[in-house]
């Protein structure tokens, strides 16, 4: 049996607080006609109190999740591509999958800056395809918010927060993920880059007070580099999938720049319509700007059954990639029972979660003790 890695659940989660150009330019030395006409944004969504990327993703995950027929049990595997994770470690996929009741599921992060997600769903999609696992959860969540220099105009105006997620099962029916191009060139990592709290350069009061632990972008290098291989990738993805460029319904592109948007469809020669453009509502969210543009796409009507979509994306690493895909998941409602349900889930993975807490405090104890006596 030929197998296939369909899209059957989607979700998105963002932070209630929008942040507008005008406000930025009571912050730093900007203003609205530039954001507008040199990147296409006009506010983005920013974490508050208690908000991080694993709440975000966490969220967007179980929105997801209520779309199908699955509970998160019968989850395999879950992914969250991010820049911005919870912790060098444990994995952000890891406090996800606590927080759903993902208790079969693997998990693990995926660091490739905005190409993450697309990496994500293709290395989901083959673990499916190839008969590995049934069903995985797909992740991009951001709080770029938290590695932004709020004083360095450059940077602070572009990004945004937010999560998006995709289930993804294995089926019969022809359809779904059809092909894949990742690249990397990491001779141009330093363009695009967080320097510090890694091994390289490990936390000090230096490189606090140099601010090597927030974003550092050459704005004009990845702008070039960006309109260099965005075209290219879509035509490989779309040749590799065995369709031409005029049967491609719809690109959704990651979300940095509008510039760099139009200049993609002019080199492809496509008209702007065929683009998901929402950047100006949310900035550049990085690896959750596809999973959020596709899920709002979703809920306007742009996506049916049968479109070839092409997802393509670049971001620091180098890296960049795209996915072709034909959707094939019904537009469905989702009825108030699995509303339900997802409340109940939730409640009883906290539950859990917390008794699976106490139980290993427990253990401490005992085996503490009995190592102790030991002695
Ligand atoms: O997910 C990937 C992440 N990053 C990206 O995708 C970023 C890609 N690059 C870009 O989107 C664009 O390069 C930017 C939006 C960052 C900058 O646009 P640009 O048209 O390339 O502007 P520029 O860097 O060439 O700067 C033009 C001028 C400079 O002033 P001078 O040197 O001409 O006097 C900048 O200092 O604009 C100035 N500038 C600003 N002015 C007002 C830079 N940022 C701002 C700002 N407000 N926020």
């Amino acid at each position: 049996m030929t197998r296939y890695a369909h899209v059957t659940g989607w979700g998105m989660a963002v932070p209630d607080r929008i942040l507008t150009n005008e406000e930025l330019s009571q912050m730093v030395d900007t203003s609205d006609e530039w954001i507008v006409s040199r990147t296409g944004i006009r506010e983005r969504r920013i974490v508050g109190k208690g908000e991080s990327t694993a709440s975000l993703a966490a969220e967007a995950g179980a929105r997801a999740l209520v779309r199908t027929d699955l509970s998160a049990g019968d989850l395999d595997l879950v992914i969250v591509a991010t820049a911005s994770p919870e912790h060098l470690f444990p994995a952000t996929a890891c406090l996800v999958q606590d927080s759903l009741g993902a208790t079969n599921a693997g998990a693990f992060d995926l660091s490739a800056a905005c190409t993450g997600f697309i990496i994500g769903l293709n290395m989901a999609a083959q673990a499916i395809i190839t008969g590995s696992i049934d069903n995985a959860l797909v992740i991009g969540s951001e709080t770029l918010s938290r590695l932004v220099d709020w004083e360095d105009r450059g940077t602070c105006v572009l990004f945004g927060d937010g999560a998006g997620a995709f289930v993804l099962q294995a089926s019969e029916r022809p359809g779904g993920v059809l092909s894949a191009v990742m690249r990397s060139d990491g001779s141009g990592g330093s363009i695009l880059s967080v320097p510090a709290g890694g091994s390289r350069y490990p936390t000090t009061h230096e490189t606090v007070s140099k601010k090597m632990h927030t974003i550092h972008m050459n704005g004009r290098d990845v702008f070039r580099f960006a309109t260099r291989v965005m075209a290219g990738a879509t035509r490989e993805v779309v040749e590799r999938a065995g369709l031409e460029l005029d049967e491609i319904e719809l690109v959704i592109p990651h979300q940095a720049n509008k510039r760099i948007i139009e200049s993609a469809a002019r080199g492809l020669g496509l008209p702007m319509d065929r683009f998901i453009l929402n950047i100006d509502r949310y900035g550049n969210t990085s690896s959750a700007s596809i999973p959020i543009a596709a899920c709002e796409a979703l809920e306007r009507g742009r996506i049916r059954a049968g479109d070839h979509l092409v997802l393509v994306a670049f971001g620091g690493g180098l890296t960049w990639g795209a996915l072709a895909m034909q959707w094939v998941a019904p537009e469905a409602k989702v009825p108030p029972s699995r509303r339900r349900r997802r409340a109940v889930t939730a409640f009883f993975a906290r539950v859990r979660s917390v008794v699976r807490r106490i139980i290993r405090i427990i253990e401490g104890l005992i085996w503490g003790a009995s190592s102790h006596t030991d002695d």
